[in-house]
């Protein structure tokens, strides 16, 4: 197997945690040569270590680099993820996607480029997961589900079967879905939440029963 060089976008905790899914995948079969992190001015410099991978550098790194490596986006919101992908893709770089060996998941799985599927997931069959998604650790996603492009799904969350989850939504820990509803695109969902009917684009709910607790504007994501 050809061994690809490859980046992180973002040096934060979940830059770290996708790190660490690179490694895992490396310990199997070395298919990834780790170069380090890329970020923006105001997080880390450039030369720093974070886990032993140097900071690269920032953008114009990636734009000197971009058809030498490819990228991973470690940024768990969904918003700034959005915006970060989307500068490195008008600059041409392209993204992989990163599935933890200890995922179980059937031959039924779509997904888009740039995804990260950390330890512990369990997928069934028909589920298309599209571009720029993570599933953090030890979440289960049942038949049929749909999850968007730029979804965050937290730890330990449960997404029953025939759920979508539309762009750029996020999913707290330890969240419940019960089949067949849609969360409507950038809305958030609270940690511990139990969701059990239809959560509008473009809000905020929590609880059990998840109800809606604040309703944002149209496009509050690119704010
Ligand atoms: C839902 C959430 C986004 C709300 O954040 P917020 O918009 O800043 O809202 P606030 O903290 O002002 O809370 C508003 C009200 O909702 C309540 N609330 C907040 N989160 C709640 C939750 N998960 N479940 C139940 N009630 C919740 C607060 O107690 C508060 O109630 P009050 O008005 O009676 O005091 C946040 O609390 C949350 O659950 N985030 C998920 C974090 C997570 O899972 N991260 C994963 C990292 S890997």
């Amino acid at each position: 197997m050809k061994i690809q060089k490859v980046v992180i976008i973002g040096t934060g905790g979940f830059g770290r945690e996708a790190l660490d899914v690179l490694e895992a995948i490396n310990q199997v079969e070395t298919q990834y040569d780790i170069l380090g992190f890329v970020t923006e001015p105001g997080y880390h410099e450039p030369r720093e270590l974070i886990n032993e991978k140097p900071v690269l550098g920032y953008f114009d790194w990636l734009e000197h680099h971009k058809n030498e490596v490819r990228a991973i986006c470690g940024v768990g919101a969904p918003a700034m993820r959005r915006r970060l992908i989307q500068q490195a893709e008008q600059l041409g770089v392209e993204f992989f996607s990163a599935v933890h060996p200890r995922t179980i998941q059937t031959r039924w799985v779509r997904m888009g480029a740039g995804s990260i599927i950390t330890a512990g997931c369990i997928l069934t069959n028909n589920i298309t997961i599209g571009s720029h998604v993570h599933l953090n650790l030890d979440c289960t996603v049942g038949h049929d589900v749909v999850i968007e492009d730029f979804v965050t799904v937290s730890p330990g969350v449960h997404v029953s079967g025939n759920v979508r989850l539309e762009q750029g939504s996020f999913i707290g820990t330890g969240a419940n879905l019960i089949e067949a509803i849609t969360v409507g695109q950038w809305s958030v969902v609270g940690a511990g939440s139990v969701v059990v009917k239809d959560i509008p684009a473009n809000t905020t709910a929590v609880g059990n029963p998840a109800k809606v607790i604040k309703t944002h504007k149209p496009g509050w994501h690119l704010e």
